[in-house]
């Protein structure tokens, strides 16, 4: 498939404009703190480069990375922690980058297991937010962009790891997933 077949849901420049405004909102309410940027592997990776580039904040780095959807649309429902953090978050302010809350599941999962470290707060911060198809109940503090129950791809988000360099967000054609 070509990316002529996928339906654009936001351009590059919608993102890059919506970017900007989050990290506006994101340094004021940290102005003075030093945040812990957790980035959730792999679809953050686009999205956290671009916001890191615009927060005017004193930061650290890390990632985590749990289990992925593979070829298929439908969460596993189970989230194990592939790779951990390197960094102790005790005490610290953290903030979870992900590219696209779904059901909520691998998020609840990973708050629980950070909550275990004692950091000082644990906020949230996506791209996209699918809350038709929320199980889990969390707290997404920072959404770039409400979608449907729609499969999408771009920016960082893949099917069967393709389509994660596209600069904008698309949706995939029902009969594909
Ligand atoms: P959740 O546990 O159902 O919230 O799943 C979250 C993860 O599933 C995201 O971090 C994505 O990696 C993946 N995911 C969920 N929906 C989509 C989508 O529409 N496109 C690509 N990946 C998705």
């Amino acid at each position: 498939m070509t990316p002529d077949t996928l339906q654009l849901l936001f351009s590059d420049k919608q993102i890059e404009q919506r970017i900007r405004e989050l990290a506006g909102q994101i340094s004021a309410d940290y102005h003075g703190r030093h945040l812990v940027i957790v980035g959730v592997l792999k679809g953050c990776f686009v999205f956290l480069a671009d916001i890191i580039r615009s927060l005017d904040l004193d930061l650290t780095i890390d990632f985590v990375k749990v289990a992925s959807y593979g070829a298929c649309r439908e969460s596993s429902g189970v989230s194990t922690l592939e790779k951990d953090l390197g960094t102790d978050i005790r005490g610290r302010d953290v903030l979870i980058v992900e590219d696209i809350v779904d059901t909520g599941e691998t998020l609840a999962h990973l708050i629980e297991e950070l909550q275990k470290r004692s950091p000082s707060s644990v906020r949230v911060c996506a791209l996209l937010n699918k809350q038709a198809r929320r199980r889990a109940a969390v707290a997404v503090d920072y959404v770039g962009f409400e979608v449907d129950d729609v499969f999408v791809v771009g920016c960082g988000l893949d099917f069967d790891e393709r389509y994660r360099g596209l600069p904008g967000i698309y949706a995939l054609p029902d009969e594909t997933v």
